[in-house]
């Protein structure tokens, strides 16, 4: 067992993505400071293994709770369980978000769809939900997953950049909103990071997955969570991606989305990275892959399994 932590002892973080990248080192840096926790994801087994690491490391009460949040229904029921459980949530932290490589006119409609509903409507939802109790209370911390692509045109992306759009868009308007309310909402911009998000993207052959450096996930959440603890509005994490932010804004978005492109495009570098560094989003690439192995009995490795968020009934997407 690492040290125990006091401090936070009353407080209770909800955090959305935490079995895996950015969201799992988020888990283990507030669990270091005594926080508890309410973890979701989808995949039960990896939220279990994840949950026992962190009790018996930090001693703080971990809560797995597997829900799938492109269904519409699922925020309600996150914020209904913990009702149900007399926990009251003071740091809510919406980090699952995924995205999808491939020409606007080539992906499937239901998937962008898929997207849109993962990262915006069930932000959007948890924060209606939760953000209201905070204020009635007097207090509260929320961390919303923005990115860098939020911050132009991504070709090959275009989705889930206009779905980080709004994310930055909705959560600087939130925090002018809670000023006065002793809530704050900050919002964390990463720029390319080495987790499985780009294998679940189908994003594994482009430039900016096999050729460039990555940012690890503990820089980033470190850089969140320390944002967060001050209550500051926005975070852009590392300076290459600061620089980054910048030029975009200089050049303008057309041709930021045509540099953008180049990144995006299929690479030509056979020897380029195809895994992921971070121990735990190796684990949520074996779990995708032994899961759907044992669903179809297909060796190919889908981008992603269906899970089962409610015991006997496994929901395809
Ligand atoms: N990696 C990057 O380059 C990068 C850059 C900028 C911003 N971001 C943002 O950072 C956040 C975290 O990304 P990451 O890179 O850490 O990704 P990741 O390694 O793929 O982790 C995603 C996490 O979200 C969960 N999740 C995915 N779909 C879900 C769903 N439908 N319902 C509930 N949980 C779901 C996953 O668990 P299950 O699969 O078990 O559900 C996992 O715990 C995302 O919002 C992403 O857009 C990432």
């Amino acid at each position: 067992m690492e040290k125990m932590n006091t401090t936070n002892r009353n407080d209770y973080v909800l955090l959305t993505g935490a079995t895996s990248g950015i969201g799992y080192e988020l888990a283990k840096l507030f669990a270091a400071d005594g926080f508890h926790l309410i973890l979701v994801a989808r995949n039960a087994e990896r939220l279990q293994e994840v949950a026992d690491e962190l009790k018996t490391r930090y001693s703080v009460e971990v809560t797995p709770l597997s829900k799938d949040l492109f269904l519409p229904s699922a925020a309600r029921e996150i914020y209904d369980f913990t009702k149900r459980m007399g926990i009251e949530v003071s740091v809510l932290v919406n980090d699952a978000g995924q995205g999808q490589w491939g020409p606007f006119v080539e992906t499937e409609l239901q998937r962008d769809l898929d997207i849109i509903q993962l990262n915006i409507s069930s932000l959007v939802s948890l924060t209606k939900l939760y953000l209201r109790d905070m204020v009635a209370m007097g207090r509260g911390k929320i961390l919303q997953l923005g990115s860098e692509a939020g911050t132009t045109p991504v070709p090959l992306l275009s989705v889930y950049a206009a779905t980080k759009a709004f994310v930055l868009s909705f959560s600087a308007a939130l925090a002018n909103e809670m000023k006065d309310k002793n809530v704050t909402v900050t919002v964390l911009l990463p720029g390319a990071t080495d987790t499985d998000f780009f294998h679940k993207a189908e994003q594994e052959d482009t430039v900016i997955y096999k050729e460039e450096k990555l940012s690890s996930p503990e820089e980033v959440a470190l850089d969140g969570y320390q944002a967060l603890m001050k209550g500051e509005n926005k975070i852009i994490s590392g300076a290459k991606t600061k620089y980054h932010v910048w030029m975009a804004d200089f050049v303008g978005a057309k041709m930021s989305a045509e540099n953008m492109r180049k990144k995006m495009e299929p690479s030509r570098e056979a020897d380029g990275r195809d895994e992921s560094a971070h121990e735990a989003s190796r684990k949520e690439r074996a779990a995708i892959r032994e899961k759907t192995n044992a669903l179809s009995g297909d060796s190919s490795i889908g981008n992603q399994a269906p899970y089962d968020d409610s015991p006997g009934e496994i929901k395809p997407f």
